[in-house]
């Protein structure tokens, strides 16, 4: 299914939309989506790799057929995303979490590709399952991310430590016959220098492992849409990587950068109060509804028609909840904002909408494809 065949209902032309839709909504640009689709797919011809949506990052269900038709696959962790990759018909479908409840893994055993298992004691557990198996190892890559989501960090609990696995390998390779693959999920909206890192530590360490493999999941935090990718530098490595090791298939599962930069989120200022001196917008919406990155990492937002220097129009954005804690973050906006106008919020399509609730009786926000 191609996006052309969506449901028309949803296509709405922006301009109309924004005089209709009563706010808050994410909007999503169809052809800034498809503009990333290609990238991503051309990637995979110069390389001859799979690249798999993560589906935790974005999850529209009117959207999902045409990703998954343009790429390789799904990744996912639980029945419910698998649910989700079926209907989309993937190609693929990756399972990977922390850990699984024995009859959950084996009724979604049948279903999936591959699938990745997070310790050794789950390999004790289900290495007898029947599906195309690997192990998710910690490489503990020294690259500078931000703590909450470094995935290297020493006392993860994300994959196995890289020397614990390494010395079982070697004492007792016989424990690991129906080992088929590697993986690693080590990157954050890396450019291209972790990819590095990383792909040279897999050669230099695995070399014993490699030989046997079918596969290896390179995981997510890829940012292969981005301008400043260095496409040149992976193309080689992933070049170089498959004349030395031509019998393994090579996976990523990006999320972020597959909807990067594809949409906005809408909002609506509903009140502006001055407060010791402060001004301060409530919009229609909430930290804890619409937007919980912020709450959980105080994330800062692109919001339209502000700027980095200071100006005259300082407001701090603010939720509608009975939380004193709903404030988005205070912003230096072009122009003295008015109550009834439009707060735009840019780039928010990955891991915003996937985490909505709807606490304080708020209702989710809509979304819409133009
Ligand atoms: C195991 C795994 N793979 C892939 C991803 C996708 O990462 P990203 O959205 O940074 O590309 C994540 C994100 O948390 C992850 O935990």
């Amino acid at each position: 299914m191609t996006i052309s065949s969506l449901n028309t209902t949803m296509k709405v032309g922006m301009f109309g939309m924004s005089k209709i839709m009563p706010t808050p909504y994410f909007v999503m640009y169809e052809n800034k989506l498809m503009q990333n689709l290609n990238k991503l797919k051309e990637l995979e011809e110069k390389t001859n790799v799979h690249i798999l949506h993560t589906v935790k990052s974005f999850n529209q269900s009117s959207v999902l057929p045409t990703i998954s038709e343009k790429l390789s696959g799904i990744s996912i962790t639980s029945p419910k995303e698998l649910g989700m990759a079926q209907t989309a018909n993937a190609k693929h479908i990756h399972l990977y979490a922390p850990a699984f409840k024995y009859d959950v893994l084996e009724s979604m055993s049948k279903d999936i590709s591959t699938l990745s298992l997070n310790s050794l004691n789950q390999w004790e557990t289900f290495k007898t399952l029947i599906v195309s198996k690997g192990l998710r190892i910690n490489p503990k890559l020294s690259l500078e991310i931000p703590e909450h989501c470094n995935p290297n960090v020493t006392d993860s609990r994300l994959g196995i430590d890289a020397v614990e696995f390494l010395d079982n390998y070697h004492n007792n390779s016989n424990q690991f016959n129906q080992l088929e693959g590697l993986h690693f999920h080590a990157l954050f909206q890396d450019k291209g220098e972790g990819f590095t890192l990383l792909i040279q530590y897999i050669e230099k360490n695995y070399s014993a492992v490699l030989p046997k493999l079918k596969w290896i999941n390179l995981g997510g935090g890829h940012d292969f849409t981005s301008p400043n990718y260095d496409v040149d530098t992976f193309v080689k490595l992933l070049n170089d990587f498959e004349s030395s090791y031509p019998n393994i298939k090579i996976y990523f599962e990006p999320g972020e950068t597959v909807t990067q930069s594809c949409g906005d989120f809408v909002t609506t200022v509903l009140d502006i109060v001055t407060v010791n001196k402060k001004q301060i917008a409530i919009l229609d919406t909430s930290i804890e509804t619409h937007l919980l990155d912020v709450a959980i990492v105080q994330q800062k937002l692109k919001v339209q028609n502000t700027n980095q220097e200071p100006t005259p129009y300082l407001y701090e954005l603010s939720g509608n909840s009975c939380l004193q804690g709903d404030i988005i973050g205070t912003y230096f906006f072009t122009k003295d904002l008015q109550v009834g106008e439009q707060i735009i919020f840019e780039d928010m399509m990955p891991y915003t909408m996937v985490k909505m609730t709807k606490f304080n009786g708020m209702e989710k926000a809509k979304f819409y494809l133009v």
